[in-house]
C-alpha cells in the first residue's frame, strides 16, 4: 500500500509497487495530460514534478512516489496560468503539441530552482525534452518570458 498526494489530493495505491507512476497516472487516474514516447527516460514526454523537481514518469515506480507529492500538467495550476502556461500560449509555443505537457513540467522544475535561469541553465535542463517538431527556439523564448513574471 502507498500513499501519496497527486496534484493535491491523497490517493492511496494498492497494485504492484513497481508499475511505473506514468501507467498509475494515464491508466488507473485518467490524467493523460503526461504521455508516453520512448518509457526508457529518454524523450521526457512523460515528465511530471516529484516534490515539485522534475521526474520521468516512464521510469519512475510508484514506490518511488511514495510520501510525495506528485504533480502532473493537470495540477501545475488551478487555472491554467502557471506563468509557464501563460507564456506557452502568449509565445505560441506548440506544433503538434505531444511534447508540450513534458516540455512545461521540465520548465516549470527549472523556475522553481531557478527563477532566473540563464541560457546555459536552460539548455541543462531541457535538452532532455525532445520535440519532434523543432519548437526548441520557442520553449527558450517561453521560458524566459516566464521568467519575467516569476521574479521577486
Ligand atoms: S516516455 Fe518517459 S522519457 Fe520518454
Ligand atoms: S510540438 Fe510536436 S513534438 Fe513537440
Amino acid at each position: 500500500m502507498i500513499d501519496l498526494t497527486i496534484n493535491g489530493q491523497p490517493r492511496r495505491y494498492e497494485g504492484d509497487p513497481a508499475m511505473p507512476l506514468l501507467w498509475y497516472l494515464r491508466d488507473e487516474l485518467g490524467l493523460t495530460g503526461t504521455k508516453f514516447g520512448c518509457g526508457i527516460a529518454a524523450c521526457g514526454a512523460c515528465t511530471i514534478h516529484l516534490d515539485g523537481k522534475a521526474a520521468r514518469g516512464c521510469v519512475t515506480p510508484v514506490s518511488a512516489a511514495a510520501g510525495k507529492k506528485v504533480t502532473t500538467i493537470e495540477g501545475l495550476s488551478p487555472d491554467g496560468n502557471h506563468p509557464v502556461q501563460v507564456a506557452w500560449r502568449e509565445l505560441n509555443v506548440s506544433q503538434c503539441g505531444y511534447c508540450q505537457p513534458g516540455q512545461m513540467m521540465q520548465a516549470a522544475s527549472l523556475l522553481n530552482e531557478k527563477p532566473q535561469p540563464s541560457d546555459d541553465d536552460i539548455d541543462q535542463e531541457m535538452y532532455g525534452n525532445l520535440c519532434r517538431c523543432g519548437t526548441y527556439p520557442r520553449i527558450r523564448n517561453a521560458i524566459k518570458h516566464a521568467a519575467k513574471s516569476v521574479r521577486p
